[in-house]
């Protein structure tokens, strides 16, 4: 997507500096500012601080923090090092261990000379593999957008509500919930999309940073808005992403996504989750008690990151000193609240069966 003009990847493979470059996500939406990563303890750092965030550039990160340990040392001692490292930096988003397993897999199949070249390309093809399947998500997603206009009068917006950032930022490319998006507004299509803010990391922000750069009419609300807007016949259709999707197709997602999905429920609001294959944990079943739920620092719920009037970033503290904060960062909505997943392959229930359907050797070989 488009960056002031300039097309950009959320990451990207710097050759003349040998190394990855991402951009700093904990300074958007006020400043754009790319970084190099060149050594192990920078690609955790850049993953645990959420420098990288997203389930689908978590990933392809660490695809390209495998690459990095080959290239210094390509022994098998130091590969599983690398995928233990590296895999403990977060430990909802399935797509980091999807990733790490693919590549010492096919890492492992090879001798030690071959695996520092073989281990970038890796990097880059599942990096590329993740534009495809957004885009494709896209197209299929498009679908649903196309038949709400089609029911609405001339030049009236399909009104969508999403929550987190599910988009370009969160991914390689396109985004997964943002996909449709983009590519409904450039068919045409009149939108408008309701932003959950999505404390405590406001990663409404990021997605309300996407929408404008790209056109896409957009109002950041509360989280606490949704139910109400819901209510009020203001949203036609919920769109939101996934950090993991289990074989049953229980979706586990940022914090605050089950009451979005309770609410679109209760108000016959169609809710979709946008699932890219690597997403889905075909080893787990009832996401609620199978998923680990990642517990974040107390102090992003007590303090928030924000611009002054003035133009400076900093962060300031909305709690009573010594107040204590909880902060589970994502929750399972349960297959039962889910329309439908708009998966790369097209849109299926969210049963075994759906996903069995449209990944029938994924299902078999789990
Ligand atoms: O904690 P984050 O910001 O990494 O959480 C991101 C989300 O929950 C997204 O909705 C999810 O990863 C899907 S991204 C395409």
């Amino acid at each position: 997507m488009k960056v002031n003009g300039t097309q950009y990847r959320s990451l990207w493979w710097d050759a003349e500096l040998n190394c990855l470059q991402i951009i700093d996500q904990r300074w958007l939406p006020h400043k754009f500012k790319t970084q190099p990563v060149r050594t192990m303890q920078e690609f955790a750092d850049a993953i645990v601080e959420m420098r990288v965030r997203g389930a689908p550039l978590i990933g392809a990160t660490a695809a390209y923090g495998v690459a990095l340990a080959m290239a210094n040392d390509p022994s098998d001692a130091n590969l599983d090092a690398a995928w233990t490292f590296l895999e403990k930096t977060r430990p909802t988003a399935i797509n980091l261990r999807w990733a790490l397993n693919r590549c010492r897999t096919a890492l492992k199949l090879l001798p030690v000379e071959a695996r520092a070249a073989t281990a970038l390309q890796l990097a880059h093809d599942i990096s590329d593999e993740d534009v495809e399947i957004n885009r494709r998500i896209g197209e299929n997603g498009l679908k649903l957008i196309r038949d709400i206009a089609a029911q609405k009068p001339d030049g009236e917006p399909v009104r969508l509500l999403t929550h987190c950032n599910a988009g370009w930022i969160a991914t390689v490319d396109w985004g997964t919930a943002t996909s449709p998006m983009y590519q409904a507004h450039d068919a045409g299509i009149p939108l408008h999309i309701w932003v959950d803010e999505t404390r405590p990391r406001n990663q409404g922000a990021l997605t309300s940073w996407e929408l404008g750069s790209h056109g896409v009419p957009h109002t950041y609300v509360t989280d606490n808005a949704g139910g109400h807007l819901m209510q009020h016949g203001l949203v036609d259709m919920v769109i939101v992403g996934t950090d993991r999707t289990t074989r049953r197709g229980d979706v586990c997602n940022k914090i605050g996504t089950y009451l979005k999905a309770l609410a679109a429920r209760d108000n016959n609001v169609p809710f979709y989750v946008a699932l890219p294959s690597p997403t889905i944990d075909w080893s787990v079943s009832d996401g609620v008690s199978e998923i680990p739920i990642e517990e974040r620092s107390e102090r992003e719920t007590t303090h928030i990151q924000g611009k002054s009037d003035e133009g400076a970033i900093g962060v300031v503290q909305v709690t009573p000193d010594g107040t204590s904060g909880g902060n589970p960062a994502f929750d399972v909505t349960p297959n039962r609240l889910v329309t439908g997943l708009i998966t790369e392959r097209g849109i299926c229930e969210a049963s075994s069966e759906g996903l069995a359907g449209l990944f029938p050797e994924m299902a078999q070989a789990a």
